[in-house]
């Protein structure tokens, strides 16, 4: 039988130009997918940045089969389930010390505007109504929101939705490929770049007025930015300085991609909220979550009059009975095999193959960290992200491995089961795609 391919409206495709030689999955287990001309495919890219423990890890599945046969729903305002409850309590345990309190929802994108929320009324409630300012950065990915759009600093993804927020502004990104390109592991210059938040942005609106600074540690979507030493420590120290909350994207830098559970560990900087999703259920049912300090939570449950509703916000599938079972199943295999250990194990062999790509044609910076490689190509003049594309495209065809591009950076991010045979494979397919580019 053939697929009709008319009804589906793709999100983030070139929906024609797939239709015409469409790239489809049928099956998937651990770091493999079976195409559906029956081929084995690499799967260089954890799908995208979220099945950290392999697909189709069988405690997960089994936790989601027995879970459907149980509990389908529970209502998620005024009720709740006990696997809510838990699925929290494990997040909590695995995240930096203070930050215990769980508000779930389904997404990065939900996780990212809930945060944005939870942050301008955590101000009003203590009394400091001023402080309804939002500090992105330019290049950053926030997901698809209102919120998340206004403060990300993508213009593609920016420029046909309006003003979006109010009072946003934005830092540069600290990406320098003059003076940092090849560096393995965090560069060593550009920390100075986010003196700029001080002296620039909150000179210009005053820290009174500022609520929240949100950021990536590890830029991703936009081409893996990795943050110079010394750079995440000086936001932090600015935001303790002035009274601003520092919120953590870690949507794709959770759950064990830099060897650590979250990036903050891998930095040694903690937010005071951290947003994330795709590793927490391993991708196997879609899910949310913002973490939050204790002392954020509790402003909030001080604030609100007796019985009272203490945050207004929510989403009908906030804490979905499947949802937590498989983030609960997920959070207990990373514990059990050891994941994020295995991770930072790895990393060093990942480095070596990463770099191993310099000195070939049209590469002009590899920027590599735990599991994430950034690979930038120089663009064909007039065709930008045409070069990367092709390289995608010959990798799947040609190579049987899948790799991810946005512009033309290839950003690579395996599941953390990869192992040395496969991390060779996945960039020797690239070499060879590489040497043959006209
Ligand atoms: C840093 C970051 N934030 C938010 C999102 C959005 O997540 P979602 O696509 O689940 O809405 C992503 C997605 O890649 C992301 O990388």
């Amino acid at each position: 039988m053939t697929t009709d391919l008319s009804h589906y409206w793709m999100p983030f495709t070139a929906n024609r130009q797939f239709k015409t030689k469409p790239r489809l999955i049928n099956s998937a287990k651990g770091m493999h997918y079976l195409s559906s001309d029956g081929r084995s495919i690499l799967d260089g890219t954890a799908g995208l940045w979220c099945v950290n423990a392999g697909h189709a890890h069988p405690k997960i599945t089994e936790a989601i089969i027995a879970q459907a046969g149980t509990l389908d729903f529970a209502p998620p305002f005024q009720m709740s389930h006990s696997k809510a409850f838990e699925a929290a309590s494990s997040l909590a345990a695995m995240a930096p010390a203070g930050l215990n309190r769980v508000f779930f929802c389904n997404s990065g994108s939900e996780a990212v505007d809930t945060a944005l929320k939870m942050a301008l009324a955590y101000h009003k409630l203590r009394g400091e109504p001023l402080r309804s300012r939002l500090i992105g950065r330019e290049r950053g990915y926030h997901g698809v929101g209102f919120g998340g759009i206004a403060v990300g600093g993508i213009a593609g993804n920016r420029k046909y939705f309006g003003p979006t927020l109010a009072g946003v502004d934005h830092l540069r990104h600290p990406l320098n490929i003059e003076r940092n390109a090849f560096s393995h592991g965090m560069p060593q210059h550009g920390a100075e770049i986010a003196d700029e938040f001080e002296q620039r942005l909150l000179a210009l609106h005053d820290p009174s007025t500022v609520a929240a600074l949100i950021v990536e540690p590890v830029q991703g979507s936009t081409g893996v930015i990795i943050p110079p030493q010394g750079y995440l420590q000086k936001l932090r120290a600015v935001c303790d300085k002035y009274g601003i909350l520092l919120i953590f994207d870690e949507v794709i830098t959770g759950f064990g991609r830099l060897g650590t559970a979250f990036a903050a560990d891998y930095f040694g900087v903690v937010p005071d909220i951290i947003c994330c999703a795709k590793g927490l259920t391993n991708a196997a049912v879609p899910m949310g979550a913002v973490i939050a300090s204790q002392q954020i939570h509790d402003s909030f449950m001080q604030a609100a009059p007796e019985n009272g509703i203490e945050f207004y916000h929510g989403y009908t599938y906030s804490g979905h009975p499947l949802a937590c079972a498989a983030a609960i199943a997920t959070l207990d295999v990373y514990r059990e095999e050891a994941m994020f250990e295995r991770a930072a194990r790895m990393s060093p062999v990942f480095e070596k193959a990463a770099h191993g790509l310099r000195g070939l044609p049209f590469v002009k910076d590899v920027r590599n960290l735990g599991l994430v490689c950034g690979i930038e190509l120089e663009s064909i003049p007039g065709k930008p992200a045409a070069r990367a594309y092709e390289v995608f495209e010959r990798c799947f065809w040609e190579q049987g491995v899948l790799i991810r591009t946005t512009g033309d950076i290839i950003a690579l991010s395996p599941p953390l089961i990869i192992d040395e045979a496969q991390i060779q494979q996945l960039f020797d397919a690239i070499a060879t795609v590489l040497k043959t580019l006209k």
